[in-house]
Order: structure tokens, then C-alpha cells, then sequence
């Protein structure tokens, strides 16, 4: 054993600020865990992604599969170490609470679980829907093509329920994630620029257009800006008749990740 030293050695610094992983799945599971995981998802995390999973600066955890990770390890070292680069930080938490908190999060997923019924409706419809007479593709993506500025739809099927897919095209202004806020702007020559907000600090801004062109501002330079908790989204009540509205919620149950059908 001696001869691993160095590399033991090495190990232990390079992880001395994380709660090392000693399980693959969650070795907690009692009443008493799950309270005490439930207080440490309000203090930690509810701030940023609601106390039910549902909305605020971080990710929508109210879903079947989520985009990152999804087992019980991977969740572990997601919430550990946080996603680089975007608003999910890393947390100090040890193993112990990690797991705990896990499993009070696992309950959101619940709120998700009913499966996205296909019927009524025409999948082959809804497609069409999707990319041509509502044109969703502008804002989402399936796949490979479609847009930016929503969140990508390829999962959509495996991620929500049919009645959530259906109040997210009736209301989508109703809880907007704070990653898909809207930015509106008007500069000193009184042009008037609006998109999603892609970052802000206390002096800049910056906003993804229609276009997807990125737009950055200097807040200082600005005659005005807001910045709103209404999607981009238009609302789809009483725009798509109820036939139509059954063909496209057909479609996006349909989809449960790519060609290959990778989504489970
Ligand atoms: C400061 C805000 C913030 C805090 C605090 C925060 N998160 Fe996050 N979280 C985010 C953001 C933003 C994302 C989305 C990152 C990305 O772009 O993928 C995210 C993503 C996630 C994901 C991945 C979701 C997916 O679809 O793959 C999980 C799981 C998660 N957070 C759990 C937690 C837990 C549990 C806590 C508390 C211990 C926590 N977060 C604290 C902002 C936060
Ligand atoms: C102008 C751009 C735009 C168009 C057009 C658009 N969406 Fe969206 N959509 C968004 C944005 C931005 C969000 C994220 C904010 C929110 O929840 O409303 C969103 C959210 C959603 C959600 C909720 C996803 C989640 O992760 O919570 C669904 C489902 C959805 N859109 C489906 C559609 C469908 C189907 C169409 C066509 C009938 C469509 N969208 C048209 C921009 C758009």
C-alpha cells in the first residue's frame, strides 16, 4: 500500500474543498433525514430554485429527467460542485447533508411523474404546428435545429406532463424561470431593444434579440431599461384552436430525447 502514498496524497488536496462521495445512491432515506433535507433545501437552494421546484434564478427540479443529471451519483456531484459558468454555485455542504437534501428534491420530480399522454391528438399534426403554422421552432429547440431563446424541447415528453406542457403554452408568463427574464431597453437615441437576459451586473447588460444576436448595453448610457418576469412567450389561449391544441401537445410528448431515443 505504501507506494500509493504520493498519489493518495495528491488525491487529498486536490479534494479538500469537496464533500468526497463515498455512495452511488442515497444511503439516507428516513422521515428524520427527509426533514432535515427539506430545512436544508430552504435555507440553501429554495432561493434560487422556489420552494417547490418550480421557479427562481435556478433550474425547473419539478421534471421527470433533468438536463444534467439524474442519478442518484450524478445529482450528488452536480449539487456538490456546482454547474461552472452559470448561477448554480458549489455548495459548502458535506456528504451528509448533500444526500439529505437529495431526497426532499426527489420529491418535486413526483409533482411531474403522471406520464405525458400522447392522446388525443396527431403527433404528425402537432410537428407541423411546431415548425410551421406556429412557428415554436423561431424560440425551441427539437433536435438539432430550432432556436435559442426558449429551452431546448427535445426532452419534452420525458420531462413534463401533458397539463404542464398545456399551462406552459396557456400561461407562460405564470412562473418564468429567471434564466428566460426579459430585458427591454431604450437607448439615448430613443431605440427601443428587447430580449431574454443573458447576463447583467451593475453596469452592463446584456440581452439575446429575436435574432439571437447578442446585444450588450452600459447601463450608464441607457435612456431607460427594465427588466420583467413576463416570457417572450406569446400566450397560445384561444389562438390555436382546441383540435390544434391537442395535435401539438401530441408532438411534444412525442419527444423524449433524440433520434435514438436516448431520453430514458
Ligand atoms: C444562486 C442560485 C442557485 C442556488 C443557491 C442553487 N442553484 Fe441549483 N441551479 C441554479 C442554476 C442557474 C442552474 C442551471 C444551471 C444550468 O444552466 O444548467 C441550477 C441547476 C441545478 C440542477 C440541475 C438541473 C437540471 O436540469 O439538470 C440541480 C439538480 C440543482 N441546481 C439543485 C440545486 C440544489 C439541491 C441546491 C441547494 C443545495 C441548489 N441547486 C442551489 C442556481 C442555483
Ligand atoms: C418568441 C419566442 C418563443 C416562441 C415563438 C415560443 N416560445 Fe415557448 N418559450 C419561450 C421562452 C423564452 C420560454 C421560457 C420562459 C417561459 O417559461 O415562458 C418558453 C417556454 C416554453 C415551455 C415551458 C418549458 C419549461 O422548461 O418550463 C414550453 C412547453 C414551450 N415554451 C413550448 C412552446 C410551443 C409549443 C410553442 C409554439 C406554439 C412556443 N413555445 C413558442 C419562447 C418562445
Amino acid at each position: 500500500m505504501r507506494a500509493f502514498l504520493p498519489f493518495a496524497a495528491a488525491a487529498a488536496v486536490l479534494c479538500a474543498t469537496a464533500a468526497a462521495r463515498t455512495h452511488e445512491t442515497n444511503p439516507f432515506g428516513s422521515a428524520e433525514d427527509f426533514a432535515v433535507g427539506k430545512r436544508l433545501y430552504r435555507v440553501n437552494c429554495g432561493v434560487c430554485h422556489g420552494m417547490e421546484g418550480k421557479t427562481g434564478r435556478g433550474a425547473r427540479l419539478a421534471r421527470k429527467v433533468h438536463r444534467r443529471a439524474n442519478t442518484d451519483a450524478e445529482m450528488f456531484d452536480l449539487i456538490e460542485k456546482g454547474v461552472p459558468g452559470t448561477d448554480m454555485p458549489g455548495l459548502w455542504l458535506g456528504e451528509d447533508d448533500i444526500w439529505k437534501i437529495l431526497l426532499f428534491v426527489r420529491t418535486f420530480e413526483k409533482t411531474a411523474e403522471e406520464p405525458c399522454a400522447a392522446a388525443p391528438g396527431d403527433a404528425a399534426q402537432g410537428k407541423d404546428i411546431f415548425f410551421n403554422r406556429a412557428a415554436c421552432a423561431a424560440c425551441h429547440t427539437v433536435g438539432m435545429g430550432g432556436g435559442r431563446l426558449g429551452p431546448d424541447m427535445s426532452f419534452a415528453g420525458a420531462s413534463f406532463s401533458r397539463e404542464q406542457l398545456r399551462v406552459a403554452l396557456v400561461e407562460p408568463h405564470r412562473d418564468v424561470a429567471e434564466r428566460y427574464r426579459v430585458g427591454r431597453v431604450e437607448t439615448q437615441d430613443g431605440k427601443k431593444r428587447e430580449g431574454v437576459v443573458m447576463a447583467e451586473n451593475g453596469y452592463s447588460l446584456f440581452l439575446m434579440d429575436r435574432s439571437e444576436e447578442t446585444l450588450g448595453f452600459q447601463k450608464a448610457e441607457l435612456k431607460s431599461f427594465q427588466i420583467s418576469r413576463e416570457s417572450l412567450m406569446p400566450s397560445y389561449a384561444g389562438v390555436l384552436s382546441a383540435a390544434d391544441m391537442d395535435h401539438l401537445l401530441a408532438y411534444l410528448c412525442s419527444l423524449r430525447g433524440s433520434e435514438k431515443g436516448a431520453a430514458q
